[in-house]
C-alpha cells in the first residue's frame, strides 16, 4: 500500500512516499480501515523533527486523524463491523499504525461511526481538534450560559471548532485572530474578534470566567489578567504558571487531549444537529502531502488541511 513516511527525524520536507509498505494487520482491539481522507496536526510536524523520538520505529507512518470504512474487525471488538464509515485518531504514539497510508489500523477505542452527510474530508478534520475543543470546553471549564470566554487562535483547527461549542452552550464568546480572519471568526459565532496583531486583548477584557489558549506563548500569562477570581485557564501547550495562576486566583490546567469514543460520539451528535460545522480550508491529493505540510506551516489556513486519499 501507499504510505507516507519518515526514515529520519529532518522534518516533514523529507517525508517519503512508499508505494510497497504492507497493510498493518490489527491488534485484537483495534479495527483496519481503509483509509479516505487524514488531517493534518501540527504534532505530525513535530513527531517529523524528533518529538518522542524514542518512541518511534523508523520507517514511521505519519498522521493521527483519519476517516475510512472498516475492512477487518479485530477478535475483541463488538461495537464496530466492516463496513461500518468511521473517523478517529490512530497516531503511532497512541498504538496506531498512522493514517497518511492507504490502510490504517486503529483502536476502537478512538473511534466512531462519522456524521452523517458529511465528506470523508469533513469527517477527518474533526477528530483532534474536535476532542481537544470539547475537553477544554465541556471537560475542564463545564462552560456555562452567560458566561464569558476567551478562546485563542479562534481561526485554527481548535480555535474554529471551539468558537461554535462555545457557543452552543450560551455564552458569549471573544476570540483572537490575525486581522483577515475576523469576520470568517464572527461567522463562526464569535461575539468579539480581536485582531491579535494590532490590539491588546489584555487591555480590552475583564472579569471573564474562562480562557482557552490554543496559542500559547506569552498569551497565557497575559491571559490570566482577564479572568476573574475562581476563573480557569486551559491550556493546549504545556504547562501553565501554577504560581502566576494562584497569585491571580484561578485554575490554570496544561491540557493533554484524548480521543476517546464517547467524545467523538458527542461530536457526531454536534454535527448531525447542525450546531457545528466542520472547517476544511484545503485538501490535497496524497502525492502532496508536503506541499500540506508548507500549508499549515505557512499558509494561515483557517480550520484543517486535509490529504484525500480515496475518491
Ligand atoms: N496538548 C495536546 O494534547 C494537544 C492536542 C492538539 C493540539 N495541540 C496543540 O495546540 C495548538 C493548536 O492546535 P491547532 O491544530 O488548532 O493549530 P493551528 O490550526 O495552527 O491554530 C493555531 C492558531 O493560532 C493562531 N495564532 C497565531 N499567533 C497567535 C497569537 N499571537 N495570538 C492568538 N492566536 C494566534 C494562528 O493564526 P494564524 O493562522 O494567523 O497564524 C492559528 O489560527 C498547537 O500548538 C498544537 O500542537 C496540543
Amino acid at each position: 500500500m501507499i504510505a507516507i513516511q519518515i526514515n529520519s527525524f529532518d522534518g516533514y520536507k523529507s517525508l517519503l512516499f512508499n508505494e510497497y509498505f504492507p497493510k498493518p494487520f490489527p491488534k485484537p482491539d483495534q479495527v483496519l480501515v481503509e483509509v479516505y481522507a487524514a488531517a493534518l496536526n501540527p504534532v505530525d510536524k513535530s513527531i517529523a523533527q524528533g518529538y518522542l523520538k524514542d518512541m518511534i520505529h523508523l520507517p514511521a507512518t505519519l498522521g493521527g486523524d483519519f476517516s475510512g470504512v472498516i475492512t477487518e474487525v479485530g477478535s475483541s471488538v463488538s461495537d464496530f463491523k466492516v463496513g461500518d464509515k468511521v473517523y478517529g485518531q490512530a497516531i503511532i504514539l497512541n498504538g496506531g499504525s498512522g493514517t497518511f497510508a492507504q490502510f490504517v489500523a486503529a483502536n476502537a477505542a478512538n473511534i466512531a461511526v462519522q456524521p452523517d452527510k458529511i465528506s470523508f474530508a469533513e469527517a477527518a478534520s474533526l477528530p483532534l481538534a474536535g476532542a481537544s475543543a470539547l475537553q477544554a470546553i465541556e471537560g475542564h471549564i463545564q462552560l456555562m450560559q452567560g458566561q464569558k470566554i476567551l478562546i485563542h487562535g479562534g481561526a485554527g483547527g481548535i480555535g474554529s471548532l471551539a468558537v461554535q461549542i462555545a457557543k452552543v452552550h450560551g455564552a458569549f464568546v471573544a476570540a483572537t485572530a490575525a486581522a483577515k480572519d475576523k469576520d470568517y471568526v464572527k461567522n463562526l459565532g464569535a461575539d468579539l474578534v480581536i485582531d491579535y496583531q494590532s490590539e491588546k486583548f489584555e487591555d480590552m477584557l475583564k472579569d471573564y470566567d474562562a480562557v482557552f489558549d490554543t496559542f500559547s506563548g506569552d498569551t497565557t500569562n497575559k491571559s490570566l489578567k482577564v479572568l476573574k477570581k475562581g476563573g480557569i485557564i486551559v491550556s493546549m501547550l504545556g504547562a501553565v504558571d501554577k504560581a502566576l495562576a494562584d497569585k491571580f486566583q484561578v485554575t490554570a490546567i496544561g491540557q493533554m487531549t484524548n480521543t476517546l469514543t464517547k467524545k467523538l460520539h458527542r461530536l457526531t451528535d454536534l454535527v448531525n444537529s447542525g450546531k457545528v460545522k466542520p472547517q476544511v480550508d484545503k485538501v490535497f491529493p496524497i502525492g502532496k502531502t508536503i506541499d500540506a505540510f508548507n500549508h499549515l506551516s505557512t499558509g494561515h489556513p483557517r480550520g484543517k488541511v486535509v490529504i484525500k486519499i480515496k475518491d
